[in-house]
């Protein structure tokens, strides 16, 4: 196979051409465990022990200069169609995605039953109730009983083996987009429900099929995102071969067809704490023990570690590189980024091997947990009080001891926040972004939550944050768990930021909109923090609707009252979400080994302590003291 470095050089001399390679061969990585391994097929070895990371080879490399889109499509499709991978002969009737039971989902309609059938019997002229636990408890296992079947008919197969569940499998949807792929932020949810449930083959081919995509060498227009980037999506293609044979292949989308070329960088991150999970609950760790797997994780560790031109310990990201993958003004720092980069050191921690080689990305670890701990805990935290402080704030402070470190101009207190905020001490939360001269106060629920189930927060922060879910429960719960972002960007905050998209209107999709899949996160964290009661009422909720609208994505308006405009029907992690949810809440053990405590470890290690540079606001002292405010 030509080396794509060779195709490159030829390229950069003739400017007009573009190299195109879609996916080509791995280049030799920074680890010496892991070694560029051209075989051609992939699949034999993946339960096994195996020194080398198996990889998968595709000989796409193409030049365009100004040919018409369709030679190119027909050129990639050519070449995908080379790309090697084990070949199973398959009915040529089947469907290009293979879903465990088919797609033709007939969901179970359970009609609902009108009040008065339901509770009441009338006995001499009395009225008294007849069981309507015994009904209530009927009906909700026929809810979860087709949430399960409606799980279990996402499942995606590759070579006959699960590896995954499609985003959503609603059999009128024509024209599904990218749903019919194998998201892996969202099959999450999905991998803990099968866990709970002791179904753990299909978490296992997860996480090992996607450790091979990541070793893939990924380009978009000519240029090529860092190594261990985990794909947003896969999905499995079926392409004939001679005779009557197919064969399968993985096909992942790094972001080089995602609608705005967005960097999935949540993907690594849900990868590692999934691999924790699943060390967890099954209570195998000899997978997260293999060689390849450990430089899964070092690979994903080193490309967020790596030095760049950042002033915080804070992940720099791009927009729409996380759930919320469109434009929505999240560039920088944005909460659920760092949260769920927390929750990933802090599992590769726990995960890692420490020995010669691996002892310094350790310590790296380390320093870096203690310092974005001490980072968010102190700069993104909001209560009544400290948004009183900003708005008196003084600005252009020039000094390494400013009070207003970040230079926020008090205008910025925007009026809904100042009447937004309640009143008690006892709440408070996190805010979505910092920045030089920006803070983007909006409630981000995800960050929020993965910041409780992490202890990114301390643990009054923490337990500030149910506070204030439970206070503004109308605001970020309403009709239906949970807003994923309060409150919606509007008029002219919406034609700048979102760049006016149609999808993200006010209260709708990722601009204040509802998404129930947030439900099992909420559950982890309120039984983190001793609230399973909040979670239950959420999932109560939750439960009086799902079923009955087809488990939609998500839903719109300001309290969450419809089904979102362009919402899509029988949306797996909806399913997953609300299924897991109701397992944890019965499973409190497992619930536990889900969370992470304060490490009283992690706060000894200031690093400007260990550094020599330390300034006074950050000490071993003050970080200390953090786990009492
Ligand atoms: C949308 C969501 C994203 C999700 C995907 C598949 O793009 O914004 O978070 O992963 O759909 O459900």
């Amino acid at each position: 196979m030509m080396n794509a470095i060779g195709f490159l050089g030829n390229s950069t001399m003739r400017p007009s051409k573009c190299l195109l390679r879609a996916f080509t061969r791995l280049s030799p990585s920074r680890d010496t465990a892991f070694q560029s391994h051209h075989s051609r097929c992939i699949n034999q070895n993946i339960n096994n022990q195996d020194p080398y990371r198996i990889t998968k080879l595709r000989n796409v490399a193409q030049f365009c200069t100004n040919r018409p889109s369709s030679v190119t499509t027909q050129v990639a499709s050519e070449a995908r169609n080379l790309s090697a991978s084990r070949t199973c002969t398959k009915d040529p009737t089947l469907d290009k995605i293979i879903s465990k039971n088919g797609l033709n989902v007939k969901p179970l309609t359970i009609e609902r039953l009108e009040e008065d059938e339901k509770d009441e019997e009338v006995v001499n002229g009395d009225v008294r109730n007849i069981d309507k636990d015994g009904l209530e408890n009927v009906r909700r296992k026929e809810i979860e009983e087709e949430a399960w079947r409606l799980l279990r008919q996402s499942v995606v197969t590759y070579c006959d083996s699960p590896v995954g569940t499609m985003a959503a499998n609603d059999p009128t949807d024509t024209a599904p987009l990218n749903y019919d792929q194998v998201f892996v932020r969202d099959f999450v949810p999905s991998a803990l429900a099968f866990l709970m449930k002791g179904e753990g083959e299909i978490v296992r081919n997860f996480l090992l099929y996607t450790l091979q995509l990541q070793s893939w060498e990924k380009t978009v227009d000519c240029y090529s995102p860092g190594q261990g980037l985990m794909p947003a999506s896969f999905k499995v293609r079926t392409s004939p071969l001679e005779e009557d044979k197919f064969e399968e292949v993985l096909d992942p989308d790094f972001g080089e067809s995602a609608i705005g070329r967005v960097a999935p960088v949540d993907s690594g991150l849900w990868w590692i704490i999934l691999l924790r999970a699943y060390g967890k609950i099954t209570g195998d760790y000899s997978l997260q023990e293999r060689v390849d797997v450990q430089t899964g994780i070092k690979m994903i560790a080193n490309l967020c570690l790596a030095d760049g031109f950042d002033m915080f310990p804070t992940l720099l990201v791009t927009d729409g590189s996380c759930m919320i993958d469109r434009r929505m003004g999240i560039h920088g720092h944005p909460l659920e980024i760092q949260a769920l980069f927390y929750s990933a050191l802090r599992s590769s921690r726990e995960m890692i091997t420490i020995n010669d080689s691996s002892k310094n990305l350790v310590r790296t670890i380390n320093n870096r947990l203690s310092a974005i701990s001490f980072h968010i805990r102190e700069n993104y935290w909001v209560d009544k009080g400290k948004i009183n402080e900003i708005y008196r704030y003084k600005t252009e402070e020039y000094s390494t001891d400013a009070t207003n470190k970040f230079n926020i101009y008090p205008d910025q207190v925007s009026p809904w926040l100042m009447d937004w905020i309640p009143e008690s001490h006892r709440c408070g939360f996190l805010v979505g972004n910092l920045q030089p001269a920006h803070m983007d106060f909006r409630f981000f629920t995800l960050g929020n939550l993965w910041s409780i189930i992490s202890s990114l927060g301390t643990p009054k922060q923490n337990q500030a944050i149910l506070n204030l879910i439970e206070e503004k429960w109308d605001d970020l719960i309403g009709h239906m768990p949970l807003k994923i972002c309060f409150p919606a960007l509007e008029s002219s905050e919406w034609h700048i930021i979102t760049g006016s998209d149609p999808k993200n209107t006010p209260w709708s999709y990722h601009n204040g909109g509802s998404w129930p899949t947030l439900l099992w996160q909420f559950t982890l964290a309120c039984m983190k923090m001793g609230r399973p009661e909040l979670a239950a009422k959420a999932v109560t909720l939750a439960e009086k609707r799902l079923q009955a609208d087809r488990w939609p994505e998500y839903y719109d308006t300001r309290y969450g009252k419809f089904i979102g405009k362009k919402s899509r029907l029988y949306q797996t992690w909806t399913i997953a979400g609300f299924l897991t949810a109701k397992q944890l809440l019965q499973n409190p053990e497992m619930a536990s080994s889900l969370f992470w405590e304060e490490d009283f470890e992690l706060l000894e290690t200031c690093v400007c302590v260990l550094t020599k540079s330390g300034r006074k606001s950050c000490s071993r002292a003050a970080a200390k003291s953090q786990i009492l405010i």
